[in-house]
């Protein structure tokens, strides 16, 4: 249990690294674990708010994850609760205020909200101990509710949340709200832009984008653990290469739907189009200079390069797409890049987009069966691909399946 001051230190340190994190999925994980050190707590989860509901968005349970093998997460569905004062959660969405609820299981009579045990009953879970805070904006707005569930003691006793707490949590989700906030307009931008070229393309789905971007990251901190980066540079560079990740092919969107959409196997001419799909992507990002525009264009221009210098589009510039002089070949042609001559964003995305191509449906081609696939990918270890980033990728393939599952296939957003 961490002390008086050290509670204060962690509120100060996490009010400036909130404000690193961009991506949702990552940031909320953040917030999980830090509010839940705080108190030493098993279990928590995030709500967050879409019109007049609360949708159960990301949720962590020690016990649960206990049971599991080493590599399994937690599995949960997405379900909504109404925001209104029937549900603990509900109810604080509703009213806006912390709710410190000592015993789930001994409520008072006269409060008008329930705790719902269907939850408990299906895992075999029981939740005591609640705190319940809501996640005010600056505005005044609700945006979500973040419960955090069995505080313990030094032994793991189950023990009620301290009411000299409550202040902490509340300036805690205070700062957690704000960067909430700011992730979810970068995450509804990027699914617009996403959504747009989903529209031209049907197979460039969500769960496309975010099987792509979630196992780019799997092996991304895999690699970068093993080349001894530190943590906190690990967690910055995964946040902005799963947002440069999903959009590893949004300059598809300047495709003709003829070649897009195409039921067969493109002409050469039309392959030649296509290919400018990397250029035009990296093109949207050359204006920016943060973090975030040096990855998606490091993505975008550099994932279909090929470790053996075979790919494309090579050593081009951006700007105007032509050769860069000295990396002209006989022909006149953009020299491919080779080994580390490609970012290792584009040797890591290149690896991902291609294992999620090929498992899935395309409108010229049949999924193929994971053996084939994993076959496929081993062959071309320094032929197509960075080797050693495919022994990452080979290494994790239990999460590898469990990102699969929490992503499938479905028709819209
Ligand atoms: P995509 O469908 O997302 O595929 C991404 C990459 O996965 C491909 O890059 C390729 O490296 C790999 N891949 C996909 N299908 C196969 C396959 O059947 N065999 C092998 N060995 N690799 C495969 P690539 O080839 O540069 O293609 C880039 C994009 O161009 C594709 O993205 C797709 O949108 C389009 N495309 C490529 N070939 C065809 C085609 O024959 N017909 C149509 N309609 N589109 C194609
Ligand atoms: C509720 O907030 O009432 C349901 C969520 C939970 O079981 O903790
Ligand atoms: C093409 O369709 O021209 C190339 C696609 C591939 O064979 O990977
Ligand atoms: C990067 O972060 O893209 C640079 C690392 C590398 O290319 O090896
Ligand atoms: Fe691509
Ligand atoms: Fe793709």
């Amino acid at each position: 249990m961490l002390t008086e001051r050290e509670k204060l230190d962690t509120l100060l340190r996490l009010s400036v690294e909130l404000g690193y994190s961009k991506d949702l999925d990552i940031l909320m994980e953040h917030i999980l674990t830090e509010a839940r050190r705080f108190v030493n707590a098993d279990a928590g989860s995030i709500y967050l708010k879409d019109h007049e509901t609360l949708i159960f968005s990301y949720t962590q349970n020690d016990t649960l994850q206990r049971r599991l093998p080493p590599n399994e997460k937690l599995a949960y569905a997405n379900f909504t609760v109404p925001i209104d004062q029937n549900s603990i959660a509900g109810f604080v969405a509703k009213t806006g205020t912390i709710l410190n609820i000592p015993d789930a299981l001994r409520l008072p009579a006269t409060v008008p909200y329930h705790f719902n045990r269907s939850f408990d009953e299906k895992v075999g879970y029981s939740t005591r101990s609640i705190l319940t805070i809501p996640l005010n904006t600056a505005q005044g707005d609700v945006i979500g509710v973040l419960q955090i569930i069995n505080a313990q003691d030094e032994n793991g006793n189950v023990i009620a949340f301290l009411p000299e707490d409550e202040l902490m949590f509340i300036h805690f989700a205070n700062t957690a709200a704000m960067a909430l906030e700011r992730a979810k307009l970068t995450r509804d931008l990027i699914l617009r832009t996403i959504k747009m070229a989903e529209m031209r393309d049907p197979q460039e789905t969500g769960a496309h984008v975010n099987r792509v971007a979630s196992y780019t990251i799997e092996i991304y901190e895999r690699w970068a653990r093993k080349k001894g980066s530190d943590e906190k540079e690990i967690k910055e560079k995964r946040d902005v290469l799963r947002m440069a990740a999903m959009l590893h092919d949004v300059g598809k969107v300047a495709i003709s739907d003829v070649i897009l959409k195409k039921p067969a196997k493109l002409m050469d001419e039309e392959y030649n189009i296509m290919k400018q799909h990397t250029i035009l992507g990296a093109r949207l990002f050359l204006d920016g200079h943060s973090d975030f525009d040096r990855a998606a264009i490091d993505v975008s221009l550099n994932h279909h390069e090929r470790w053996d210098g075979k790919g494309y589009p090579g050593h081009v510039n951006v700007q105007t797409g032509s050769p860069i002089a000295d990396y002209a070949g006989p022909d006149g042609q953009a020299r491919g890049k080779t080994c580390d001559e490609i970012p290792l964003f584009g040797r890591i995305v290149a690896i991902a987009d291609v294992y999620d191509a090929l498992t899935s449906v395309r409108a010229y081609k049949e999924a193929w069966d994971e053996k084939r696939v994993l076959e496929t990918l081993a062959e071309n270890a320094a032929k197509q691909f960075d080797p050693e980033l495919i022994e990452i990728f080979f290494s994790c393939l239990d999460f590898i399946h469990n990102i699969k599952q929490r992503y499938p296939e479905k028709p819209h957003l």
